[in-house]
């Protein structure tokens, strides 16, 4: 007991009081360490961040290399068809993941781009602002309004911790992969991206289809890969990773800019994250198609 004592006593006099740490906690005081000022950076110390990024972006590409030879992605190539389904869960989804492909196929002649949203994002209950919000989106990526179908589904809410359920979410795709006679289908793969439960339920979804042969064998099935944690904030440098690849849609700079601009259009999510996401999120500069893995 008398341990536990002293050794309480001990981290209570480590620990500065409420007061201090308001008045000292920011003073520069702080950012001292024996002997190195971090507020005096001078060329020098610029110089070595400099080599630092330098050498890390190298060692990165060397270590894709190598993993890329090691486990081939599973891939059809790019897109052939011309009638291209794509289906995201939430407004800002089809700019914040799938922008490279959106804008290079509604810039191909004869592909009619369509998209199904399966919710308002409602999670905030600003659903009505956000639908409003995906016209405009994609209106700068090229999508005709009469191309989008949102869902406003009781069933299928804008929530992390529901998980849709695979059959609605199966019918409602296959319904519309017929009716409108589409050749693509194009969505999130087992990891959903950002591993929002709503993007992989829809994944799942896909497969079940894919599983059940519920889809026309005309139809051809596509995944947006969910790029590993070490190139998914790589921002352009995945560009000069993967260009090579045969199964990837990069963006050039202008294409870049309608993303951009895509973006800006969901003002009510156009936080200062989101910015940082359109500048350094790999998937703004390029996409990864593999094929669903059933
Ligand atoms: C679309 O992507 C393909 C493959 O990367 C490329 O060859 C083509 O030029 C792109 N088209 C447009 C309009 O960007």
């Amino acid at each position: 007991m008398d341990y536990l004592n002293a050794s309480y006593r001990y981290v209570d006099e480590l620990l500065p009081s409420i007061e201090d740490l308001n008045s000292d906690f920011l003073s520069t005081d702080f950012l001292t360490v024996e002997g190195f000022d971090f507020l005096d950076i001078s060329w020098f110390h610029f110089f070595h961040v400099w080599l630092f990024l330098f050498m890390s972006s190298f060692i990165l590409i060397a270590l894709s290399h190598i993993y890329y030879k090691t486990y081939p992605e599973v891939s059809e190539g790019l897109i052939k068809g011309k009638r291209v389904l794509i289906v995201i869960a939430h407004p800002d989804d089809e700019c914040m993941f799938f922008g490279p492909t959106i804008v290079n196929l509604t810039k191909k002649s004869g592909v009619d781009v369509h998209l199904m949203c399966l919710s308002e994002g409602n999670y905030y209950g600003d659903g009505d602002i956000r639908s409003r919000e995906l016209l405009s989106s994609c209106q700068e990526l090229g999508i005709p309004l009469s191309n989008i179908r949102l869902f406003s589904n009781g069933h299928l809410p804008d929530d992390p911790l529901v998980d849709w359920d695979p059959e609605i979410v199966a019918s409602l795709i296959s319904w519309h992969v017929e009716a409108m006679a589409m050749d693509t289908l194009l969505t999130f793969d087992d990891r959903g991206v950002s591993g929002h439960r709503n993007h992989i339920a829809i994944s799942r979804s896909v497969n079940v289809l894919l599983s059940e042969n519920r889809l026309p064998s005309s139809c051809k099935c596509y995944a947006l890969k969910s790029e590993s944690i070490f190139l998914k904030y790589t921002g352009f440098l995945i560009v000069f990773l993967k260009r090579k690849h045969s199964n990837v849609y990069v963006s050039s700079h202008t294409d870049h800019k309608t993303i951009k601009n895509a973006m800006s259009k969901h003002a009510s999510q156009y936080v200062w994250f989101r910015k940082l996401f359109v500048t350094f999120s790999s998937y703004c500069y390029l996409n990864t198609l593999v094929c669903p893995q059933i």
